[in-house]
């Protein structure tokens, strides 16, 4: 296994479209992800797309950690549940209502940014795993989210390009004080009132 070099935002092969996996049971797909794996761990990332590690193939590998989940008592696996470390080959995704969420969303390939990104609520994906089988899961919230954003990858797009309102894009440091200010400005004025 290795930690490999995380490409970022304006190296070309991030912008390229992904090639499909000819076969998700070659042993240097599996080498690959394990290296994938080791890399977004080490980043302390939740989601990774192979471009990102200069391998430009449509692979992805993600979690859903519980307190991410939209609803963390939901059984693993579930649609908005935690899900454990997982690995997407030539995923494919559907929308399944044209319900829109704007959230937070950052990027191993953007260190320290963040900005708000729209996302479909609720998604079907399709996909191969590591051992060739068929997988078909729904997912909605932060799972969607992910998923959404790992699969862009794949196609060229970085969630920058996605963010409506540029005035949320800005470094997670920032992003963070200004909030708390926010919090401690609303806290002091309810105890003066
Ligand atoms: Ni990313």
């Amino acid at each position: 296994m290795a930690i490999l070099k995380i490409a970022r935002a304006g190296h070309p092969v991030l912008a390229r479209q992904a090639k499909p996996v000819a076969d998700p049971t070659d042993p240097a797909i599996a080498q690959l992800v394990a290296d994938m794996v080791e890399t977004m761990a080490d980043a302390g990332g939740v989601g990774l797309a192979a471009p990102q590690v200069h391998a430009s193939l449509r692979v992805i590998v993600f979690f859903v950690p519980p307190q991410r989940a939209a609803d963390p008592e939901a059984a693993e696996g579930t649609s908005g549940g935690p899900v454990k470390l997982t690995c997407l080959i030539n995923p494919q995704i559907d929308p399944l209502d044209p319900a829109i969420d704007e959230d937070w969303e950052a990027c191993l390939s953007l260190p320290g940014l963040t900005g708000k990104v729209p996302r479909w609520r609720r998604i079907r994906y399709r996909a191969l795993s590591l051992a060739g089988d068929e997988i078909d899961r729904e997912a909605e919230g932060f799972h969607a989210r992910v998923v959404q954003h790992e699969i862009d990858h794949l196609d060229g797009m970085l969630y920058f390009r996605r963010i409506r309102d540029l005035a949320t894009f800005g470094f997670v440091e920032e992003v963070q004080r200004a909030k708390s200010h926010a919090q401690a400005q609303r806290a002091a004025s309810e105890v003066s009132r």
